[in-house]
């Protein structure tokens, strides 16, 4: 039975949000066991998967409404008058307006289907950015980013002879807010800023950071891959222009993700890509474009995907984000304090305000080596750079080994990852 009892398996009920469960416990047996995954076994040790920032497994309720669209709803959306087409259309619709309402957003037109964070903002980039970024302009971003939300901006200030300005972090990874203000100026076109570092774990002040660009007229776009499985968001609270959260990192399908923008922007932006489904009418001389937010959908999308999209909403609302926060950070500070007594550890990323994420090196062991004996163990980490090169570089590292949490991890996990890195010691040193 699903630990979310509240939640609908039913693509076509997902408009009716769930009744949150803050007030029940947050019993990590029963969720677990919506997580087939879970039970594997590797090497012949239970999974103890510890690689959600990297991509997060899916519950049953996501595997079902996926598998139900393939048995019984679908067709193409948006362009037939026949039964499957309005119905296979009628349940993506209700996915948008699942997304919109988790994000609480204005409006359904502002939720924009993307295949995920990175698409989202190449998007905002080639449009918005094309259209607002000039010859010895700035884009502001910050030392902590992902790839993802650097090269996109770095491609565009290449094609425009703008300048990247990249406001720094201090050496517990937490952003120089002092500085990101001063670096905030009259060439400034927009602010691109992670809301939770997948290196390091930091959240950052979405808050105040909107506040200081707003007073400058500047807008702000927030990559919200990390942040919206771990915490509640809210566009309008935060007073952001665009925010961008990938599918499958909040218990999704691949392929899918969602790129909010604030109605005036979306309209006043050009499209991003030409095709079927983003025009009002084309003719050789002339092509007119489709409202909100087709314009910028262009060609068939990822429609079984963006079904089982609003399905994992579903799932993650029926546990209630505040309750996941809550049982993120007890897993953190657990694992923290576990992490602090071993010997030659240091954990990199130690801000105040931190999530989900724990970064850490070992002396006279490479990560790399750290990943492999752990995963003998049955025990999934990443190791690397993380996608976040200058990350590293700032901390003077290669890589980092790195454990993630999600909703489903549990103490006894990290009592694991304890013991296995305890093994590496004895195997290296
Ligand atoms: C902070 C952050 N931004 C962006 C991305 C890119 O997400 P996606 O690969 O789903 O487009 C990631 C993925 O790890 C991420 O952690």
């Amino acid at each position: 039975m699903s630990a979310t009892t509240t939640t609908s398996t039913s693509t076509s009920t997902s408009t009716v949000a769930p009744e949150p469960r803050a007030a029940r416990t947050y019993d990590v047996d029963a969720i677990r066991r919506d997580f087939p995954i879970l039970s594997t076994r590797v090497y012949g040790k239970p999974l103890v998967y510890l690689d959600n920032a990297a991509s997060a497994q899916k519950p049953m309720a996501v595997i079902e409404a996926e598998q139900k669209v393939y048995e019984s709803l679908y067709a193409n959306i948006h362009r037939g008058v026949h039964y499957l087409s309005v119905h296979a259309t009628d349940a993506y619709d209700a996915a948008r307006e699942t997304a919109r309402a988790f994000l609480n957003a204005e409006s359904a037109h502002e939720i924009i289907f993307v295949r995920g964070t990175t698409e989202a903002v190449n998007l905002v980039a080639q449009t918005y950015g094309r259209q607002n970024v000039g010859a010895g302009d700035e884009v502001l971003i910050t030392a902590l980013e992902h790839h993802s939300n650097i090269v996109p901006w770095q491609l565009l200030c290449e094609e425009k002879g703008a300048r990247l300005a990249v406001a720094p972090i201090d050496d517990s990874g937490a952003l120089e807010l002092g500085a990101f203000e001063k670096m905030l100026s009259p060439k400034t076109r927009i602010v691109s800023v992670a809301h939770l570092s997948n290196a390091l774990g930091t959240i950052l002040p979405v808050r105040r950071i909107v506040e200081l660009a707003h007073a400058r007229g500047i807008p702000v776009f927030v990559d919200g891959a990390q942040a919206a499985p771990r915490m509640p968001v809210d566009v309008r609270a935060l007073d952001v222009d665009f925010y961008a959260f990938s599918s499958h990192k909040i218990y999704g399908p691949t392929g899918v993700g969602v790129l909010y923008g604030k109605t005036a922007l979306l309209e006043a932006m050009p499209p991003y890509q030409g095709g079927g489904d983003m025009i009002r009418s084309v003719t050789f001389e002339k092509t007119t474009f489709n409202d909100l937010p087709y314009k910028f959908e262009a060609g068939t999308p990822n429609i079984a995907g963006g079904i089982a999209f609003g399905a994992a909403l579903d799932y993650v609302n029926g546990l209630g984000l505040t309750a996941i926060a809550q049982h993120e950070h007890d897993l953190l500070a657990y694992a923290t304090a576990a992490l602090s007594e071993i010997a030659g550890l240091t954990i990199v990323g130690t801000a105040r305000e931190k999530a989900g994420v724990l970064s850490f090196v070992l002396e006279g062991v490479h990560p790399h080596d750290i990943g492999t004996v752990l995963d003998r163990e049955g025990i999934a980490i990443r190791t690397g750079h993380h996608c976040a090169q200058p990350v590293m570089d700032r901390f003077g590292l290669p890589a980092t080994a790195r454990a993630s949490f999600g909703l489903y991890n549990t103490r006894g996990e990290v009592d694991a990852l304890v013991a296995g890195i305890h093994k590496v010691i004895g195997m290296f040193r």
